[in-house]
């Protein structure tokens, strides 16, 4: 049995921190077991919203790459990359853009609330509209049949599969079916015809399945259809079309709930983050300084959990039989908000200790990662070009007896 096919990218952002470990790479950690991972580093989609300050990538990447294979991500078993390494991606998204209607782009969500967002930027950019798209050329490069990624991705998700949908439908053609299903068509009269075409665009462009059902129905209804013909229109309402390019579907990652240092959602642009390779005493002071509930004034005062950011930091770190002594004791006023913390202190200090020393090998000898990186382009871009072969081919651009 072929493994599934699994793709995710990450915008260097440099060093990585537990909310990233949490909430996406312990995931990616947990994939590739089963799974044929690509994980890339999207730097043309860091460009996107940050080509005024290009100098950082480089540094960035590299950084967070070692953040990958600090949580364990295996190289010998997954292929790392960078996009812009694999130059077929940028011909894809391109090709893909021929036929994506601009509403389809303007209607993603994360265009307005990124527009907002980051609003000290100008990011009224062609390149920055076609962010999604360069998604879906990521994604369908490689025929993924999963992506993990968080919430507010989903929609990317499904603009890939609408532009997969579409694609196929646009230059999947089989030759010579056209004729024989227009003639067949043809025995459904005028109306019911036009109808059929209708409901048979419905559902191949627009995934709509009720148009497949209603289509059937109408074929069944028919009596003026022979067998034969019958079945060449239903097999046509679903086929007639070469799968060139893959629907993938969107891997739910959980929403990490990671409080950062101050209570707020763990993000480096709060400067409340605990990197997953910081150093164990800027780890300690930094969760020995998180707040608490503000009920607990005095070590006197009984607090409540649920008004805790501490104890959202034992949900991820914390034995059932932890959780229970420590929400016990703080009801009870039995323990302090030291006792409390020291058992989280400890389980963030030997998860560190893991990243570290995974992390050390390539530290002393970054040419590892730059191999690791190199080895991983190449077999990217391998899959990248038996992608492209097919897509220029169905596109009418084989050109044959040119070379490549
Ligand atoms: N847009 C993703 C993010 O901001 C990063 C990304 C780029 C990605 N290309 C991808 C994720 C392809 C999954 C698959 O997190
Ligand atoms: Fe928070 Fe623990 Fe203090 Fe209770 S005892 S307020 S859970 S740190």
């Amino acid at each position: 049995m072929p493994r599934e096919l699994v793709v995710s990218g990450m915008r260097p952002t440099g060093a990585l921190h537990l909310g990233h470990f949490h909430g996406a790479l312990r995931n990616w950690v947990r994939l590739q077991a089963d799974h044929d991972c690509y994980f890339f580093v999207a730097d043309w989609h860091a460009l996107t919203t940050h080509y005024d300050s290009p100098d950082v990538i480089e540094a960035s990447i590299w950084e967070m790459v070692i953040d990958w294979l600090a949580a364990g991500i295996d190289p010998a078993r997954s292929t790392l990359f960078i996009q812009s390494r694999v130059p077929e991606h940028a011909e894809l998204h391109l090709l893909l853009s021929m036929s994506t209607p601009l509403g389809w782009l303007e209607r993603v969500p994360t265009y307005k609330d990124q527009q907002e967002k980051l609003a000290d930027r100008d990011l009224a950019t062609y390149g920055f509209l076609g962010y999604p798209l360069l998604q879906s050329a990521d994604i369908l490069m490689y025929r993924a049949a999963w992506v993990p990624v968080g919430e507010d991705q989903v929609p990317h998700i499904e603009l890939t599969r609408e532009v997969a949908r579409r694609f196929n439908h646009l230059f999947g053609r089989e030759p010579g079916l056209e004729d024989k299903v227009r003639e067949a068509a043809g025995r459904l009269g005028g109306k019911g015809s036009r109808r059929y075409f209708e409901l048979r665009a419905a559902f191949q462009e627009r995934g709509e399945a009720a148009a497949l059902e209603e289509a059937r129905a109408l074929l069944q209804a028919a009596g003026s259809l022979g067998q034969a013909d019958r079945e060449r229109l239903a097999g046509y309402l679903e086929g007639g079309r070469r799968q060139i390019l893959a629907e993938p579907q969107a891997l739910l990652t959980e929403a990490s709930r990671m409080p950062g240092i101050d209570g707020q959602k763990m993000s480096k642009s709060y400067g409340n983050a605990i990197a997953m390779r910081d150093d164990p005493a800027a780890v300690t002071r930094k969760i020995r300084t998180m707040p608490t509930d503000p009920a607990r004034v005095r070590r006197t005062d009984p607090g409540d959990p649920e008004r805790c950011p501490v104890w959202q930091l034992h949900q991820v770190y914390s034995s059932a039989e932890t959780r229970a002594t420590v929400a016990a004791g703080c009801r009870s006023a039995g323990i302090g908000c030291l006792d409390c913390k020291q058992p989280v202190i400890d389980a963030v200090l030997l998860e560190q200790q893991g990243f570290r020393e995974r992390a050390q090998p390539y530290l002393d000898q970054p040419a590892l990662v730059r191999d690791i990186m190199a080895d991983g382009c190449r077999k990217a871009r391998e899959a990248a070009v038996r992608t492209m072969r097919d897509v220029r081919e169905a596109m009418g651009l084989a050109y044959r007896g040119l070379p490549d």
